[in-house]
Parts: C-alpha cells; sequence; structure tokens
C-alpha cells in the first residue's frame, strides 16, 4: 500500500448520529496500526476554522464504541461556509501537517468537504453519518438503525397505552425531508398508516379509512408521520379530532431521543467497517469520495456526485404499506 501522507484529521459534522464514535474509534486505531498520526478536530468545520485540534491516541477512543453522540463533538459552522472560513481551516491543517481529512456526518457535510477540498490541496474522504438515511448512493448510514430501533421501541410502548385506552396515536418521527424512519418504523409496530414526504398525502383518503375503522370499532390505531411530511403530527391530529368526532386522539413528538442511545450492533459494525475503509482510502491516494454500502459491498463516490435522496422510496415498500396497514 502506498504510504503518501503521515497525518490525518477526523472529525464529526451536522446532526450527531449513534455510531459516530464508533466511526471515530476505527480511524483512529486503523491510523495508528498504519503508523500515521492521527489528530481529532472539535465541533466539526467550526473547530476546523478554530484551530481546536488535538493529537490522538489509541487510548483517546477506548470505552467510546458503545456511546451515543459525539466525543469529538459537532456543530454546524456558518464560518466554513466562507472562503475565508476555509482558508483558516486550511492554515491550521497546514499548522499541524495534516495532509488528509476524515468527515463523518450528511449531505451538509460533504458539501462542505466538496468546496473545501476543491480549494485545497487536502483530500477529504466522507463517512455517512446521519439518522435520516438520505443519501443516495449507499444502503446504510451510520446512525439510522439505531434511530429507528428507538422510534420502535417507543411506538412500541405508545400501542400498549393505546390499546389499553381505546386511541389513536398520531406519532411524529424525524428524517428532516426522509421518510425512511418513519417508514421502517412503521412497518416494524404494524401502524395502521405511514405518511411520508415521499408520497403525497390523501388526506380524505386517511380520514375515510379512519371512519371505517370506527364503524367497525377498531380504535386503536397508529399512525406514523414523518416530520417532512404534508402533515405534521399535530396539524393532523387536529384534522382527525374535527372531522371524526367519538375518537379519542392523542400526539406523540418523538424528537431528539432518536438521535441518542447507545448504537446498534449493526451501526456499531457499519461505522467499524468505514472507519477503516476510510483510512485506507487516503493511504491508497483515493481523494474526495465518500464511501458507501451497497448490497454489503464498498462503493466509493465522489464528493461532487452525492445526491440527497432523490433515489426515493421503492413503489413495493409503498404497495406493502397499504397492504399491512389496512
Ligand atoms: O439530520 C438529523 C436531524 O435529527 C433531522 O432528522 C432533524 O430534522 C434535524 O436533524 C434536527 O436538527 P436539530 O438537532 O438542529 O434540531
Amino acid at each position: 500500500m502506498a504510504n503518501k501522507i503521515s497525518k490525518i484529521g477526523v472529525l464529526t459534522s451536522g446532526g450527531d448520529a449513534p455510531g459516530m464514535n464508533a466511526a471515530i474509534r476505527a480511524v483512529v486505531r486503523t491510523a495508528i496500526y498504519y503508523d500515521l498520526e492521527v489528530f481529532g478536530i472539535m465541533r466539526g468545520y467550526a473547530g476546523l476554522v478554530e484551530g481546536d485540534i488535538f493529537r490522538m491516541e489509541s487510548k483517546s477512543v477506548a470505552n467510546i464504541i458503545q456511546r451515543g453522540g459525539t466525543i469529538l463533538k459537532t456543530a454546524r459552522s456558518k464560518e466554513f461556509l466562507t472562503p475565508e472560513g476555509r482558508q483558516k481551516a486550511y492554515n491550521n491543517l497546514k499548522k499541524h501537517g495534516i495532509e488528509g481529512l476524515v468527515v463523518i456526518g450528511g449531505d451538509g457535510t460533504f458539501k462542505g468537504a466538496r468546496a473545501f477540498s476543491s480549494e485545497f490541496d487536502i483530500p477529504c474522504i466522507g463517512l455517512p453519518g446521519t439518522i435520516d438515511k438520505d443519501i443516495d448512493g449507499t444502503d446504510f448510514t451510520i446512525g439510522f438503525d439505531t434511530a429507528v430501533n428507538t422510534a420502535v421501541q417507543s411506538i412500541d410502548r405508545l400501542r400498549d397505552t393505546a390499546d389499553a385506552h381505546d386511541r389513536l396515536f398520531v406519532i411524529e418521527v424525524m428524517g428532516r425531508d426522509s421518510g425512511y424512519i418513519a417508514l421502517h418504523s412503521g412497518v416494524a409496530t404494524g401502524a395502521e398508516n405511514i405518511l411520508i414526504p415521499e408520497k403525497k398525502t390523501n388526506i380524505s383518503e386517511v380520514l375515510t379509512s379512519l371512519s371505517e375503522k370506527q364503524r367497525r370499532k377498531k380504535l386503536v390505531n397508529i399512525i406514523v408521520v414523518a416530520e417532512g411530511g404534508d402533515f405534521g403530527a399535530v396539524e393532523l391530529s387536529k384534522m382527525i379530532t374535527e372531522n371524526i368526532p367519538g375518537l379519542e386522539v392523542r400526539v406523540c413528538i418523538l424528537g431528539h431521543i432518536q438521535r441518542g442511545g447507545a448504537p446498534t450492533c449493526m451501526d456499531r459494525l457499519i461505522a467499524s467497517r468505514l472507519g477503516y475503509t476510510a483510512v485506507e482510502c487516503l493511504l491508497e491516494g483515493r481523494n474526495n469520495v465518500f464511501i458507501g454500502i451497497r448490497n454489503n459491498n464498498l462503493h466509493y463516490i465522489p464528493l461532487n456526485k452525492v445526491t440527497k435522496h432523490e433515489d426515493g422510496v421503492s413503489d413495493e415498500w409503498l404497495k406493502i404499506v397499504k397492504i399491512l396497514a389496512s
């Protein structure tokens, strides 16, 4: 393996996602295995601009594989969006002799890396880390599996109380513009309806189906709503209450609870594999790609080809939802 670089940096940026720590650990330990010096950059691009950079050792990442959040912290930096901010960031990297960067985050993080690497001679490798699973070209993003399992556990609990009281629960989950958390958690919990941004909501269909359920005394219902969809949970519950008197409706917005917690085994595995591969990429001289996993194979997608959630949700899944959620 051609070892052209000797010092690398790693950062996490954008919304934190469970498994980011496992990815940091893999980057640090793999770098050390290959005799590289590795530096942690605090608070994403903000720390890069401010020079908040420190040398990491193997023990810096001890006992973190199971922890949610990110030991490097994260931020959304406005200054890095400017050429002046990126120049400062470059100067700070040069000061430490850092020759390659691993950036862990979502679409916004990759955009930053793309701008940076087009202006300066610092190769950047992106690892998809977001609970939203909204990056095309990869079957997995670090954090999605944990977030969706947290949603599943919460919805199961809500169904217990819904069942006890014969109530309808409208549950809003995260995902920004993506409906994957809603779709997966909704199918896995047997939700009676799932509303996602990828499919326009036919509100009269939703109301008619609920009226019909009320008529046949099926009063326990779960509707999972993606936050980026046509209707928020509060709005939808109001419409249901106004249009279907007699239905007892409650709302639960799961919110940031979905971002925390110990990463699942799946997220730890993905993060470890991606973190290890990122260092190999830098050593092989790969430049400005993000690493995706498709059908269990690694893919290297140029950062300038990253698209955000244009793949959409397959028609088959939409059909499954319709058939099972009746
Ligand atoms: O991108 C991750 C995410 O949790 C989205 O699902 C959500 O819309 C957003 O971040 C929330 O952002 P913040 O933590 O800044 O409120």
